[in-house]
């Protein structure tokens, strides 16, 4: 219960807050003042709330820049910083004010804008304060070679927020079968990855590789406004969120996903009322869908590593199993669980992954049910016979529930092991830049089978990765530092 005396201080505050408001949209008092806040250093809260203030008191405050501008308000920025900012929004100078933001609190105080002095303008160089040379003082340019296999890039990323919004729009333009695109993105975003300290200044950028005018803008808007409205509006879009919800099902590719959008097929419901016919590796995706998105953790790659390496000691005694993938890399989960399998003796892998296959659809599931002494079903998914084969499978994780995992195992013969190795261990842009490098650098062509010199037309034998490297004439980069 309210008290009565309560309720009538509520009532009266509403109305007071309802005068308040007519007095927030006050028509704009000087029509000749159009103000605009710049967000850098100034930071979104203060900015909002400045803006506030100054639009009740009738002053024009405009939420986003426009060439109707005719005051920038800047706080701890350079007259040079305010103007690389303003060519960046594809403006000039001419015929603005760049106003420091004691400017614009003296014009809130007197309810005017007030007449404007030297010491309003903003300074050519970081003059006044210890702050502002701090700051200048960190802007040391990077630099970094221009192709990511000669670059060291462990799991430690200084620019996160960054490489994340390029990451998401490499994502979008993958989905959409624009892979030109997509690849310009990931290796902007690896060059970034791969810089020793976080951005703060778009001019310690320049002369860095692989950074293109689309990647420049995503990043400047980033460090100017917090956020990249491209990118934000990219998550937003029901298209995109269609388009990962749809290829984040197991056997389900991007063309099959837009065939699905442009039938209205959006999310997993509709997918099911709708009567598509789907192949055995999608229908499964589907029914395990939430297992398979939840990453894999390390503990659980050792534990599928001990289940397909009994299988494979089952079925060839000497054959040799290793982790690739992510977790070579030092990752501590995945998306999945690669495996590359060999035999020490040439010719002994033939026929191995069949052997594999069905001892595991023979045996995993009476295995796994005598240890865990829970009874559910496994499945097997053939994914491609030859010798690569994805599966799901089960595995306890210590709640005794069973989940769907995506395990990739892969057999190649030892005269191949190295460059399978190599090519399997990823990451995925760090192998592509592997085989561009060989191919514009060194007249190679390189893939996870061998390693072929076009001008002399020969293969090029390699039993380690560390060979490799060397036929390549880079420096050997280990598992750890190819995270690209
Ligand atoms: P993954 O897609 O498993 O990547 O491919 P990842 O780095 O392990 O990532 P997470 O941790 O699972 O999310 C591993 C390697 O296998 C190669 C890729 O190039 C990558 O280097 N690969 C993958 C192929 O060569 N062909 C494929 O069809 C898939
Ligand atoms: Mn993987």
């Amino acid at each position: 219960m309210v008290p009565l005396k309560r309720r009538k201080v509520a009532n009266s505050g509403t109305l007071n807050a309802g005068t308040h408001n007519s007095a927030a949209t006050q028509p704009n008092k000087f029509p000749q003042v159009i103000l605009f806040l710049l967000e850098r250093k100034m930071g979104a809260s203060r900015r909002a709330f400045l803006s506030q203030l100054g639009r009740r008191k009738g002053f024009q405050v405009e939420e986003l820049f426009s060439k109707n501008v005719t005051h920038v308000i800047c706080e701890s920025n350079t007259a040079q910083e305010a103007r690389m900012w303003l060519e960046a929004q594809g403006a000039g100078q001419a015929g603005r004010h760049l106003l420091d933001v004691s400017w614009y609190t003296e014009s809130m105080r007197d309810g005017h804008p007030v007449e404007i002095l030297d010491r309003h303008k903003l300074q050519q160089t970081p003059g006044g304060t210890v702050h502002l040379l701090m700051n200048d003082s960190e802007v040391t340019p990077f630099s970094v070679p221009g192709y990511a296999c000669q670059r060291r890039c462990t799991l430690e990323n200084h620019n996160a927020v960054l490489t994340d919004a390029l990451s998401l729009l490499a994502e979008n333009a993958e989905l959409s079968d624009e892979d030109g695109r997509g690849v310009a993105f990931r290796r902007a975003a690896a060059v970034l990855k791969a810089l020793p300290s976080a951005v703060t200044n778009m001019s310690q950028l320049t002369g860095l590789p692989c950074l293109g005018g689309h990647s420049l803008r995503v990043i400047k808007d980033i460090l100017e406004n917090g956020t990249s409205s491209e990118v934000e509006s990219t998550k937003e879009s029901e298209r995109f969120k269609a388009l990962k919800v749809l290829t984040g099902i197991f056997g389900v590719g991007s063309k099959t996903a837009d065939r699905w959008i442009r039938e209205g097929i959006h999310n997993l419901q509709q997918l099911r009322d709708s009567g598509q016919t789907l192949n055995r590796a999608q229908q499964a995706g589907l029914e395990h869908y939430d297992d398979i998105k939840q990453p894999v953790s390390l503990a659980e790659a050792e534990a599928i590593r001990g289940i397909v390496g009994r299988a494979v000691a089952s079925v060839s005694p000497e054959a040799q199993i290793v982790l690739t993938g992510g977790f070579r890399r030092g990752k501590l989960t995945g998306h999945d669980v690669d495996f590359l399998i060999t035999h020490p003796e040439e010719g002994s892998e033939v026929g191995l992954m069949p052997k594999l296959v069905s001892w595991l659809e023979s045996r995993v599931s009476c295995h796994l049910q005598n240890v865990l002494l829970i009874c559910d079903v496994i499945f097997l998914l053939m994914f491609a016979l030859f010798c690569r084969f994805s599966l799901c499978c089960f595995i306890d994780k210590q709640t005794r529930r069973w989940r769907a995992v995506r395990v990739d195992l892969v057999v190649s013969p030892i005269s191949q092991f190295a460059f399978a190795l190599l090519g399997w261990t990823g990451s995925k842009l760090f192998e592509r830049e592997l085989r561009r490098w060989a191919g514009h650098e060194k007249g190679m062509s390189l893939s996870s089978h061998a390693l072929y010199d076009n001008k002399q037309g020969r293969y090029i034998r390699a039993s380690s990765e560390e060979e490799i490297f060397a036929h390549l004439g880079l420096e050997f980069i280990p598992p750890n530092e190819r995270n690209a």
